[in-house]
């Protein structure tokens, strides 16, 4: 089972939401590979909300319930990684070392890959110049994107919407 983030509500300043997060979902019987969210770790900037920005301690609340906000696996011939959106634009020291991480995971595959992540990539269009909270933000999307172009993805699911969409792009 793959969870694509927003666990909680108020999780980037509530530990007691983080912490009955992980434990419902350690109820659950499948294997969980779960990411988090901005409702989780707070958003990267500039974010819905000024003071609920990701930081090192809204990390580390995350972190040290789940012990990763990333995650790669094999099912079958495909190739699984999730990545923490929360992270791609923070400049957060650990925004270069999911960036080293996802590089070397996409390296070490001929596997196709699919990537899961919190916030979609775009709403309509990758080119899309909005700062928004909607989704990625355009330089790092432009960053993540020249990644995945060069690896075998074949798909990438996200949450954050509230809304099913299903696209297709470059095939
Ligand atoms: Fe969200």
């Amino acid at each position: 089972m793959i969870v694509s983030g927003d666990l909680c509500i108020n999780g980037p300043d509530s530990d007691a939401e983080v912490a009955f997060a992980r434990q419902a979902l350690g109820l659950l019987k499948p294997p969980v590979h779960a990411v988090p969210g901005n409702h989780d770790v707070g958003d990267e900037p500039p974010g819905q909300e000024a003071d609920q920005i990701i930081d090192a301690d809204r990390l580390r609340r995350w972190l040290s319930a789940f012990g990763a906000d990333r995650f790669a696996f094999d099912a079958d011939n495909w190739r699984v990684l999730g990545i923490n959106a929360q992270l791609l634009g923070s400049g957060l020291p650990q925004e270069d070392e999911q960036d080293a991480w996802l590089d070397a995971e996409l390296g070490a595959t001929s596997r196709p890959v699919v990537l899961a992540l919190h916030k979609p990539l775009f709403l309509q269009s990758p080119d899309e110049t909005e700062v928004t909270a909607t989704s990625i933000n355009p330089e790092p999307r432009a960053r993540l994107l020249h990644r995945l172009r060069r690896a075998p993805v074949r798909a990438v699911i996200s949450g954050h919407l509230h809304c099913h969409r299903d696209v297709v792009r470059d095939g």
